[in-house]
């Protein structure tokens, strides 16, 4: 059923799932405009012109040329699709820029590319240019959803070209905001070009503590500020989680607010899932129990079906407190617990992480690496996925886990806490518990949850009961997607904001 009348909207981001991810950032900017689309909106994509999307695009139309822009030689906007994708999408084909492959901020070296500032900066002023500038003569959009740092100048962008016209804006601004640890920092010379006014390269324009941050300019104009929880939205304004924004944040706080992701419920459903070894459903757990015996035998584990196997699909950064699993580990390997795990990022994790699999050998697999197939075979055949983060805006694991009854054991923070309920007494009693989580970021902590978990792994039908409670959760885009919906008509019948 078709709602939501014809709102046009624009995301403008740097990551799409398959083709260009780093993490959920891709996953997110390409599910959401399909869930808004199957709700009636009119959902439109701004890319960067990288070759694997340049090289991928179908029936591809310029839209544009415009001369030299941010010394990026000859830009032309393009207009396609994707392969598979039902929502139309711009490609900013500037080759000087994006004509380079692999990572997208990194270059060979695994340092930033040095252009980074305006790289992306190029990606804010084509948003902005499509929404108020007629770039596209056929179609502009009402909203321009600016996702993360890469797109965070589009409201700044916004801003700029109102106060210059003297108009009022046709369009309104919404930014996600996916992770405040990353903020675009550059240094202020940069500014000269980015082609803004002058006033914005000071305290009330782009400039934080002496540098540029390009989600603190985001912050400032955008009319409305989203993270992906309302729990990490409640705390990126403290000082403890604000990444030093938390003043801009309480300063916007009547604009902020949280919405949980969702996840493509047709790539991660272990009823049709191409990947993993037999497929099941909560009626069919059977499949699951295959699932786990293939997956054993893949990762050279001891086939144990008693052996309870916890799993991590993960970045290795701090972030994501994968070294207090490495402090719990000795206690789970003595419960008789296993551990598999699939990850890449800092080289000191990554080897801890080798010598604990080489320490105990059939008891602990890791691989490191980027594997998208090897992450549905994980998580399909593991009992647990493990989520210890330090802080999550969302995280989607866990959510992979829900859908595939691998019960989360997570930190209680962020997005972490707003999607998994913890099998306490009560929740259990009630038959509302989907997991695990625990307080404070420690092994100890982290120890103790996996400790509760590996008692009630031995009583099976309460097991059972979570499995099948986790599975019934709705982590689809579907009410995720009305939301914002609703966010949208609300902020477009609203008069335009003064921000600062
Ligand atoms: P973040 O975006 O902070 O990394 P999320 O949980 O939101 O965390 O998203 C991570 C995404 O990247 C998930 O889709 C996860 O499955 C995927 N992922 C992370 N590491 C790997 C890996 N090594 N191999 C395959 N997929 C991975
Ligand atoms: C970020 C966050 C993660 C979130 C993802 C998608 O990378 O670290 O928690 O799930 O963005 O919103």
């Amino acid at each position: 059923m078709k709602a939501g009348g014809s709102l046009r909207v624009l995301h403008a981001a740097a990551e799409w799932f398959p083709l260009v991810k780093t993490g959920g950032l891709a996953d997110v900017v390409a599910a959401l405009p399909v869930a808004q689309h199957d709700i009636g909106l009119n959902a439109r994509l701004l890319l960067p012109g990288y070759p694997a999307l340049r090289e991928a695009i179908e029936s591809a139309r310029v839209i544009v040329q415009c001369g030299p822009a941010f010394g990026a030689g000859r830009v032309t906007l393009l207009r396609g699709r994707l392969p598979g994708y039902p929502i139309p999408v711009y490609l900013i084909d500037a080759p000087w820029f994006f004509a380079r492959r692999g990572n997208p901020y990194l270059g060979p070296s695994g340092s930033e590319w040095p252009d980074n500032a305006l790289r992306f900066a190029l990606l804010g002023w084509v948003a902005a240019q499509l929404a108020e500038g007629g770039l596209d003569p056929n179609w502009s959009p009402q909203i321009l959803h600016a996702h993360d740092w890469h797109a965070a100048l589009t409201p700044v962008y916004l801003a700029a070209h109102g106060a210059h016209a003297g108009t009022e804006r046709r369009s309104r601004s919404v930014l996600t905001v996916h992770n405040l640890a990353y903020q675009g920092r550059f240094p202020v010379e940069g500014f000269a070009g980015l082609q803004l006014p002058d006033w914005m390269s000071g305290p009330a324009g782009i400039e934080f503590h002496g540098d540029l941050r390009f989600l603190k300019g985001g912050l400032m104009f955008a009319d409305r500020i989203t993270t992906v929880s309302p729990t990490y939205a409640r705390e990126i304004l403290t000082p403890a989680e604000g990444q030093q924004l938390e003043p801009v944040l309480q300063h916007r706080a009547q604009a902020l607010s949280g919405i949980v992701n969702g996840i493509d419920t047709g790539v991660w459903n272990p009823a049709a899932d191409p990947a993993i070894a037999t497929p099941y459903d909560a009626q069919h757990l059977e499949g699951k129990s295959a699932c786990k015996q293939a997956l054993q035998v893949e990762c050279g584990l001891e086939a144990n079906p008693q052996a309870p196997l916890l799993t991590v699909v993960s970045r290795l950064t701090p972030q994501k407190g994968l070294d207090l699993l490495l402090g719990a580990l000795g206690n789970w390997l003595a419960l008789g617990g296993q551990v598999a795990l699939l990850g890449t990022g800092d080289a000191g994790l990554e080897q801890a992480w080798r010598a604990a699999a080489e320490a105990h050998p059939g008891r602990v697999a890791v691989r490191i690496g980027y594997d998208e197939a090897f992450a549905h075979r994980l998580i399909a055949g593991a009992d647990l996925i493990g989520v210890p983060s330090r802080f999550e805006p969302c995280g989607l694991t866990q959510l992979y886990g829900l859908r595939y009854g691998t019960l989360p054991l997570v930190h209680r923070v962020g997005g972490l806490a707003d999607t998994v309920v913890d099998a306490d007494e009560s929740a259990l009693r009630e038959d509302r518990a989907t997991g695990f989580a625990f307080d404070g970021a420690s092994s100890e902590a982290l120890a103790g949850a996996l400790h509760r978990a590996h008692t009630l792994w031995h009583q099976p039908p309460a097991w059972q009961q979570i499995i099948r409670r986790a599975m019934a959760q709705d982590t689809s885009w579907q009410a995720p997607a009305s939301r914002y919906a609703d966010l949208y008509r609300t902020l477009l019948a609203s008069p335009e904001a003064s921000h600062t």
